[in-house]
């Protein structure tokens, strides 16, 4: 038996759309594009989405519109300390400096009674990351954010199909950013989106995935060939050479957009089947408490399953380590739980945090792990798992 970590669904749809693409030779930016953008908009209950290279691309274009909105380069935005790097990094990259709060051990995420403390006159931003796909509380969040003025941009990379307090995930925010890496609920192989209901925010996304172009229309097939844009020539002069702000080369091909489209046509499917598991994995960890734990999925929430994490105590009787290399040799594929990103990564070392800065977020680094909970498995899979781990627990302790 082999539990692979992630999976690729890639439809006879999207393979036929691929041929087509190919054979018509429209594979930048176009028409399917604006498709998936369309519908994956509609998915989440937003009226914009606006396509991008990679989810990091998403948090960090999502990060610059601000600077439309009265950000200056060097404010502070803050971010969880706990993240996949890509959250912190992305602030960087798009000129912010991120400020990091610790996080809540039980949910995974960013810990609200900890973000006023945080806040200062330079703080533009949160970046609430639902983590594992498991909601963060975002009606907290978003009542301190009022409060203060800031802007709110969820890290929905994982959260497909997340739900909380009855309102999707996603359309918390000013913005949302997904992931559409392989391992991810909907996929184009490579890719991320930011979704918003503000059209001018959208306009903006627009330029900056384009250089900072003044061409930003929601339509432009321009790039597929189709160049039939009546706005591109002002009093005789290119408006496409035209740059506004400083912008990003980010789009998202016509490929990837048809491996997208296929997997929203059986994202049901999908969705259904990493939940089960993922429930399924909760449930019968039970059994392991306190020595191995996870997150739970409240009455007033439906966690997007990204994937399973686990939490190893420390008087376990053995490592995060040990337990891992064991899944390896059992064909288990795993991932570690992600780092503190301010003290566990050396790249964030220059903004000065010191190891013990934020102990949540530190102990899942040095004690977490996470397992797939894709469409391609099943129960039998999920019982070989947790075989595998009680064989490894009754013989450690
Ligand atoms: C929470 C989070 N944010 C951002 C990203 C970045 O996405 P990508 O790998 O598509 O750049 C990921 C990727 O896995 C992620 O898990």
């Amino acid at each position: 038996m082999k539990v692979s970590f992630g999976t690729m669904s890639i439809t006879q749809s999207a393979k036929d759309k691929i041929v087509e693409l190919l054979e018509k030779g429209a594979v930048s930016s176009g028409k399917t594009v604006r498709d998936f953008e369309e519908q994956f908009a509609a998915l989440i209950g937003t009226k914009e989405g606006v396509a991008v290279s990679t989810g990091t691309d998403a948090d960090m274009l999502a990060l610059a519109v601000l600077y439309d909105f009265g950000a200056k380069r060097g404010d502070e935005v803050i971010v969880p300390a706990l993240s996949f790097v890509a959250t912190g990094n992305a602030v960087l990259h798009a000129g912010f400096t991120p400020v990091f709060v610790d996080i809540d051990r039980n949910t995974l995420n960013i810990n609200p009674c900890k973000i006023e403390a945080a806040i200062s006159k330079k703080t533009r931003a949160i970046v609430p990351v639902h983590l594992m796909g498991k909601p963060a509380q975002m009606d907290i969040i978003n009542d301190i954010a009022q409060k203060h003025k800031l802007y709110v941009i969820e890290d929905a990379a994982e959260a497909h199909g997340a739900v909380y307090k009855g309102k999707n995930i996603g359309t918390w925010g000013h913005m949302s950013a997904y992931s559409l890496y392989v391992a991810h609920i909907i996929s184009t192989i490579e890719g991320g989106i930011v979704l918003t209901d503000n059209p001018e925010m959208a306009d903006i996304l627009r330029s900056l995935r384009s250089h900072g172009r003044f061409c930003k229309c929601k339509q432009c097939v321009i790039s597929a060939g189709e160049i039939t844009c009546k706005k591109r020539f002002v009093n005789g002069q290119d408006r496409r050479f035209f740059f506004e702000r400083v912008g990003f080369s980010s789009k998202m091909n016509e490929l990837e957009a048809a491996v997208g489209l296929g997997n929203l046509a059986i994202f049901n499917d999908i969705l259904d089947k990493r939940h089960k598991n993922l429930i399924y994995l909760i449930d019968s960890f039970q059994q392991f408490a306190p020595v191995l734990t996870t997150i739970s999925e409240g009455k007033d929430e439906k966690i997007g399953p990204h994937a399973f994490p686990v939490l190893v105590s420390k008087d376990a009787g053995f490592s995060r380590d040990e337990l891992v290399a064991y899944l390896s040799d059992n064909n288990i594929d795993s991932r570690n739980l992600f780092l503190s990103m301010p003290t566990q990564c050396p790249g964030f070392e220059f903004l000065g945090y010191s190891l013990g800065d934020f102990p949540e977020a530190e102990f899942a680094g040095d004690q977490g792990f996470h397992i797939g909970v894709h469409q391609d498995l099943g129960e039998k899979e999920c019982d070989y798992f947790i075989e595998v781990v009680a064989g490894f627990v009754r013989k450690s302790r």
